[in-house]
């Protein structure tokens, strides 16, 4: 069993949590997050669950905005939405795609709402978002508490989704550049300064530009976390899956609920269930990944002292 402390050294700018719903990615995402600002790292912790979930486990109202935590130093939590991402976007990218396509189409504003649901949109600007925080200088390091696995896999796909969407829009825009030049024969309008190919072009170039900084491990780390139950450990095995197809490493597997004291039948049946998973996960992980268990604990985990626990056991050595 490994702990996390050569993320304290390491000068990460991005550290991720992803995993199934309710296996705790949040709790570790925040017991980094209050690891981090403890050792003086002006710290961000943000969610994009859509289930809010800082407010819950800092308690305290977190919200759409950077809130600072009461009672501990150098630590901001954000909780973002997708319309929240998409508003954002829309005031980034609107104005300039609305110039060029009303240029040569008698179009209504309300079409930027349309292209904003294109497939892909939604999660590259979720990551262009982040990046923003990331590369503001503002943090030394952001904590990303990711929505749940099929998000997260959906994010990496989104190089994928994007082109295939470039290439559907490319197709209709071709057929709005031939309109475009009938109208302007019509009209003798200027040409647009920029053109939608340049656009398009400048997305694709941010899609990969994010992409690339997630890639690389000098600035980004993701731990997986999971729970020792057949579904956690399936959707475990799927996203360590989807990681190698995309060159995206993952060094860290947190096993989240381990049952360490038994004090019934009914936990001592449960903990002998749980030993079959464990045992296939570190079969399997251990030579490639740093495995870390949680204990189950008899209570939920909120508020920073219990907060402040579980980093004591993802950051201090843990042996067998
Ligand atoms: N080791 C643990 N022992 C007891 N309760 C836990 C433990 N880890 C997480 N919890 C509780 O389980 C629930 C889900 O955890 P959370 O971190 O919100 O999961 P996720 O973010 O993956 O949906 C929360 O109520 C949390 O307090
Ligand atoms: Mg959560």
């Amino acid at each position: 069993m490994g702990n996390l402390s050569e993320l304290e050294q390491a000068k990460k700018r991005l550290i991720m949590t992803g995993g199934k719903g309710g296996v705790g990615k949040t709790t570790c995402a925040s017991s980094i997050a209050v690891r981090m600002a403890s050792q003086g790292k002006n710290t961000l912790i943000i969610s994009s669950d859509p289930t809010p979930s800082l407010s819950d486990i800092f308690e305290q109202k977190v919200g759409d905005k950077e809130t600072r935590i009461k009672g501990i130093d150098g630590l901001t939590a954000l909780e973002i939405t997708s319309e929240i991402v998409l508003k954002r976007w829309k005031k980034k990218f609107g104005p300039e795609i609305y110039e060029v396509i009303s240029s040569f189409l008698p179009v209504d504003y309300e079409i930027i709402d349309y292209i904003g649901t294109a497939p892909g949109i939604e999660e590259e600007y979720m990551l262009d978002f982040i990046m923003e925080l990331v590369e503001s200088g503002r943090y030394d390091i952001v904590v990303w508490d990711t929505a749940p696995a099929g998000h997260t896999l959906q994010l990496l796909d989104v190089p994928n989704l994007f082109i295939t969407h470039l290439t559907a829009a490319m197709r209709v825009y071709m057929g709005f550049t031939d309109y475009m030049k009938k109208v302007q024969e019509v009209t003798k309008r200027a040409p647009s300064k920029r053109s939608i190919f340049d656009i398009i072009k400048s997305w694709q170039d941010l899609s990969l530009r994010v992409v690339d900084f997630i890639k690389d491990p000098k600035n980004t780390e993701f731990v997986l976390v999971t729970i020792p139950e057949a579904l956690g450990v399936k959707q475990s095995e799927r996203i360590i899956q989807t990681f190698d197809k995309y060159g995206l490493s993952v060094n860290f597997l947190v096993v989240n609920n381990v049952i360490k004291t038994i004090d019934s039948k009914f936990l001592e049946s449960r903990k002998k269930m749980q030993g079959e998973y464990l045992d296939y996960l570190y079969g399997q992980y251990s030579k490639r990944l740093n495995i870390l268990e949680i204990p189950l604990a008899p209570n939920e985990i909120k508020g920073l002292e219990r907060i402040r626990q579980v980093s004591d056991i993802l950051f201090l050595d843990q042996t067998d």
